[in-house]
């Protein structure tokens, strides 16, 4: 068990007196952790509303939140929040426009540098909209 109380990761062997006919005289304990505890997290649309909400939520679980979206005020106010109320959580502020190719190539890189990889997406960044798919306007629903 981690200090969390979360399940750490890892394959345990455990010794069994062999018996005849047995296959091996072995027993495999598997353990497995999830991502989400002691991980790195990353939110898309993190700055208002679920996406925000998400890293409240999760910030006493991981070792490390990427919190992204537009408003890079929004988002540095998040990460003080977070990091007074969890000091050893660490948080990557990451404004990115996810609309815009180019953008979401730099943030990826300066993300790669900052935060390592990634083991939980909240794929939660969006805009509503109420149309017909297939006459929505691609620029919202893309
Ligand atoms: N609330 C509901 O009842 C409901 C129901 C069904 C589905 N949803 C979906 O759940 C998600 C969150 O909804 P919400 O109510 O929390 O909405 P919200 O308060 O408007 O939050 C949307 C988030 O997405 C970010 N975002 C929008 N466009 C972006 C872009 N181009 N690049 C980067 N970030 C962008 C916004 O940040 P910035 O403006 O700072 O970029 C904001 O943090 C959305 O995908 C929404 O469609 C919500």
């Amino acid at each position: 068990m981690t200090p969390e109380g979360g399940v750490a990761a890892g394959v345990h062997m455990r010794e069994r007196p062999v018996r005849k006919g047995s296959y091996l005289g072995r027993t495999a304990i598997v353990t497995v952790r999830p991502p989400v505890d002691g991980g790195t997290v990353l939110i898309t649309g993190a700055s208002s509303g679920i996406g925000r909400e998400f890293a409240a939520q999760l910030a006493a679980r991981t070792g490390t939140l990427v919190i992204a979206a537009r408003r890079a005020g929004l988002l540095e106010a998040l990460r003080a929040e977070l990091i007074a109320a969890h000091p050893r959580l660490r948080v990557v502020a990451l404004p990115v426009d996810l609309s815009d190719e180019r953008d979401v190539e730099r943030a990826v890189t300066a993300m790669r540098e900052q935060a390592g990889p990634v083991d939980v997406l909240i794929n939660n960044a969006g805009v509503g909209d109420q149309a017909l798919f297939d006459v929505a306007d691609w620029t919202r629903t893309r």
